[in-house]
């Protein structure tokens, strides 16, 4: 183990439906929040118009094809060894509108035959059941999450997943990155606000709902998924105090809160001491109803998944230079380099944030979210040379390696992001790459959708057939 990952360890990569399958209104799959997204980029903000408007690009409708080329794209997660392979249920193509009685029998036709064809290649499923999509008619008609009746929506809908690929699947996940909803609500839960609305007391009451879904869920696979492991998701924004003034250091902690709420919740099945004078002070008093604090308590988790891409700063006063490309915020860390797209890049704040995860909650940890989304060339030699992708892969598996040998983190497992390239959640574009596979797609929606091995394929492939031993050694 000193100088490879645990034998057990599942080596693989993820994606989420709405970034991958496109088929956005096959097979009576309906609309979903993902589906009203344009294109973007890093200058310019996607928009999320009411509805599909006829004219206007959405890059999720097509997306990279995956709905109907699984099997070559398994194949080619399986010539690298994979051992784990996360993808999401798209809630949408099980219930179109969302709150139908029954399940579009030939969605989960589709996912029935996704889990078979991985099993197949000795690749475990590790599925989300929501991640980044609503069905947008539930956006129109209870105005989504804000609603209380999106947790029984949100319980049908897991129950026919797990009903039906519960005797298959041992990993679940229920909500990804259930703690952005406080960064930009609209993606992870379908939020838009009237003028003048108390935007955080529509958030934290939204992400009650979903936190009593998530328990739902939980509660559901323990049912038809007995011996299967239920995590949570959330990103993971480790934070640096600007400097060693103690007020910085208090506002480490207020920054934090709104992250740490979600597995307070999820893994100790209620919410922790400060969470009602944290509420109060954003004029939040939530709206709790007899029964939730006892479905809390039954819905925890088994572990913890994480997506890691950048540490944040903070400062009580003014902290500099806003870093614009961060998600999560904060300012400017002068020690880092960042993105093409101005994600700051920190390989030790994935060991302290695997470090600070262990300490408060004693679970084990999935990385199920990591990587690089930088410009690929494809090259006149018909390849993508993409060094910098596996080095940023390789610092982060070091970091981990060391949570694991010398921190005692119990880290189950690694599924670097967008393994096949995809569709950027936050900008829509094609261009900004994460993968280990090409796409022939570009971001006006072009291109051939061919799949083309990168130099950092052939890189992983001997990272898991080496146990990871390839990457300690240098
Ligand atoms: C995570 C999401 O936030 O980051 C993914 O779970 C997303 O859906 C990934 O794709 C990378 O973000 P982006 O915006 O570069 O695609």
């Amino acid at each position: 183990m000193t100088n490879s990952f645990p034998k057990g360890f599942l080596w693989g990569g993820a994606v989420a439906a709405n970034q991958v399958e496109g088929a956005w209104n096959e097979d009576g799959k309906g609309p979903s929040t993902a589906d009203v997204a344009t294109a973007g980029s890093r200058e310019v903000p996607r928009e999320y118009t009411d509805g599909v408007q006829p004219g206007r690009f959405y890059p999720s409708h097509e997306a990279v094809d995956f709905y109907h080329r699984y099997r070559e794209d398994i194949a080619l997660f399986a010539e690298m060894g994979f051992r784990a392979f996360r993808t999401s249920v798209n809630w949408s193509r099980i219930f179109p509108n969302g709150d139908e009685a029954e399940p579009n029998a030939a969605g989960l036709d589709f996912y029935d035959r996704l889990v078979d064809e991985l099993l197949a290649h000795d690749i475990r499923p590790v599925l989300t059941l929501s991640h980044y999509e609503v069905p947008y008619g539930l956006v129109e008609r209870y105005g989504s999450w804000r609603d209380r009746r999106m947790v029984e929506f949100f319980a049908r809908y897991s129950e026919s997943v797990l009903a039906r690929l519960g005797d298959r699947v041992d990993h679940w996940l229920t909500f990804n990155e259930i703690n952005a909803i406080t960064l930009f609500p609209f993606v992870p839960a379908g939020l838009r606000f009237a003028e003048g609305e108390n935007r955080d007391a529509v958030i934290y009451q939204a992400a009650h709902h979903q936190l009593l879904a998530s328990a739902r869920a939980v509660e559901l696979a323990r049912q038809y998924s007995p011996g299967s492991q239920v995590g949570m998701m959330m990103l993971y924004p480790t934070t640096y105090a600007q400097t060693c003034h103690p007020q910085d250091a208090l506002e480490r902690v207020q920054m934090m809160r709104p992250h740490w709420l979600f597995p307070e919740v999820q893994v100790h099945g209620r919410y922790p001491s400060w969470a009602e004078a944290f509420l109060r002070g954003k004029g939040v008093t939530l709206d709790l109803q007899p029964g939730d604090a006892e479905l809390l308590a039954r819905g925890t988790v088994d572990y913890i998944g994480i997506s890691y891409y950048m540490s944040v700063v903070a400062s009580h006063q003014d902290g500099g230079e806003i870093s614009h490309g961060n998600i999560a915020g904060g300012f400017r860390n002068p020690y880092l380099a960042e993105s093409d797209w101005g994600w700051q890049i920190d390989p030790l704040g994935l060991r302290l944030a695997l470090n600070e995860l262990n300490d408060r909650y004693h679970k084990p940890i999935f990385v199920v979210e990591n990587g690089l989304g930088a410009y690929d060339e494809l090259t006149a030699d018909g390849r993508v040379h993409d060094p910098y992708r596996s080095e940023y892969l390789a610092a982060h598996l070091r970091q981990i390696h060391a949570a694991m040998t010398e921190d005692g983190v119990e880290v189950m497992g690694f599924t670097p992001w967008g393994c096949l390239d995809c569709v950027s959640m936050s900008t829509g574009q094609m261009s900004k790459r994460y993968g280990l596979i090409y796409v022939d797609r570009d971001d006006a929606g072009q291109g051939s959708l061919r799949r083309i091995r990168k130099d950092s394929f052939e890189w992983y492939r001997e990272v898991i057939a080496t146990g990871g031993a390839s990457v300690l050694k240098d």
